[in-house]
């Protein structure tokens, strides 16, 4: 593998980590997004496409209703593999190893599906040079064209009421074109209106894959871990002394760090000092995941001692992986309102201690699916078998998502 092209340049690793300094100073929201872990099986240009205009939708309507620019960052083109909280699983007797994501084996049941085949690591860099090849053309070849900002609602989202919502800020970004074009400035010859910045992101769990896709930039000499523009440091391994800190803060990319409830402010001190010793803005995001019980008082002690420190990090709120509850059919499930819940006590944590509410991270898929409960189309306990499709955490639905980007408009706008 140390021999593929790199998937990403480190000239793109720097533009991100520019925009995100833009985040960390309160200039900026970021929106990261995708899948709980991508899949080998539900692979197709259609799920990408709509994986990405739901993230287009989501970010359209935070930008317009905020008037904040959105980051844009799908958990795609590497989310492949997913840290377990035991090493093995039971079922009816029989104890096999957990799966862990398709970078590493696969789901069913069986000793063969479950023992670990390094080949997957080949084609999980095929899997994702082939996505980002595609989010490249969508992002930068029309598709993600203002003024197509109609097409990006599916039909099950558009005759939802969070649909049509969604068609009232199009309708007005319909007018606000039309309105500049009769001041002379023509949307045609604006780039920005155009294209669309979309960087792509993944945990960095299995370091292997990592390492052999890091290379030495050619223009700065720095090395970069060239298979996602941002990596991340998962709950279970942010260790100051652990092997996945020791890597990244090795690499020149915009690195993130989830931070569970159990966190303490001198943990969270020593990893800002180790990955992020010279204080640049933008490099380091902490992405909060508290569960919507605990956050109101565990986060702000922390956002207090990292202002007070000096650290320029960006903070996102995860609002998905403390709120994981087992339903009673036995499928893995979330509230939308304990999501929602979660995001206003992160707001309401950054409005105490005067920072910055810098950006969401969460799981989602442009698919119908029946995985999180509740919403404004209110998804039932007994609905979840309907479309249970993900090989991990349950993610929201496209209308959930843009449900979500409303609300978290709203929390915005203060
Ligand atoms: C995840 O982001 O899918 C995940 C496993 O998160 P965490 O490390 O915060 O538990
Ligand atoms: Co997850």
């Amino acid at each position: 593998m140390a021999t593929l092209p790199p998937l990403v340049f480190a000239g793109e690793a720097r533009d991100l980590t520019a925009q995100l300094a833009a985040v960390a100073d309160g200039k900026a929201f970021l929106l990261q997004a995708g899948d709980c872990a991508e899949s080998f099986e539900s692979f197709s240009a259609d799920d990408i496409r709509d994986k990405l205009r739901v993230i287009l939708q989501m970010a359209v309507v935070l930008t317009y209703s905020s008037g904040v620019p959105t980051v844009k960052v799908g958990r795609i083109a590497g989310q492949f593999a997913k840290p377990r909280s035991a090493p093995t699983e039971q079922v009816d007797g029989t104890e096999l190893p957990s799966f862990r994501g398709h970078l590493v084996n696969d789901a069913a049941f069986t000793a063969a599906a479950r023992a670990a085949q390094p080949e997957r690591l080949v084609q999980a860099y095929h899997q994702s040079a082939s996505t980002l090849n595609l989010l490249r053309a969508f992002t930068k070849g029309g598709f993600a064209d203002l003024a197509r900002v109609h097409a990006w609602n599916q039909e099950f989202v558009a005759s939802s009421r969070e649909g049509r919502r969604y068609e009232r800020v199009a309708d007005e970004i319909d007018r606000a074109m039309r309105f500049m074009k009769a001041c002379g400035v023509d949307p045609a010859t604006q780039p920005a209106l155009h294209d669309v910045d979309f960087y792509t992101s993944h945990e960095a769990l299995i370091l292997g894959y990592e390492e052999a896709l890091t290379r030495q930039d050619s223009l700065t000499g720095d090395w970069y871990d060239c298979s996602a523009h941002l990596l991340w440091i998962g709950e279970r391994t942010r260790q100051i002394d652990g092997a996945h800190v020791e890597f990244l803060r090795g690499v020149g990319n915009p690195i993130g760090c989830k931070v569970g409830p159990d966190a303490t402010t001198d943990e969270i001190l020593a990893l800002c000092e180790r990955l992020n010793p010279d204080r640049i803005p933008g490099r380091l995001t902490l992405v909060t995941r508290m569960g919507a019980g605990l956050v109101r008082e565990a986060l702000p002690p922390l956002l207090a001692a990292v202002r007070n420190a000096g650290h320029p990090v960006v903070w996102a709120c995860d609002p998905m992986h403390g709120n994981t509850f087992t339903a009673s059919g036995g499928q893995k499930t979330r509230r939308f309102d304990d999501i929602l819940a979660e995001i206003a006590g992160f707001f309401a944590a950054h409005a105490a201690e005067g920072t910055w509410p810098g950006g969401v991270h969460v799981e989602l898929t442009g698919d119908e699916v029946t995985e999180c409960l509740g919403g404004a189309e209110e998804i039932l306990d007994t609905d979840l078998g309907a479309r249970y499709e993900t090989v991990c955490d349950p993610r929201l639905n496209a209308r959930q998502s843009v449900d979500l980007a409303f609300q978290v408009a709203e929390l915005l706008r203060g």
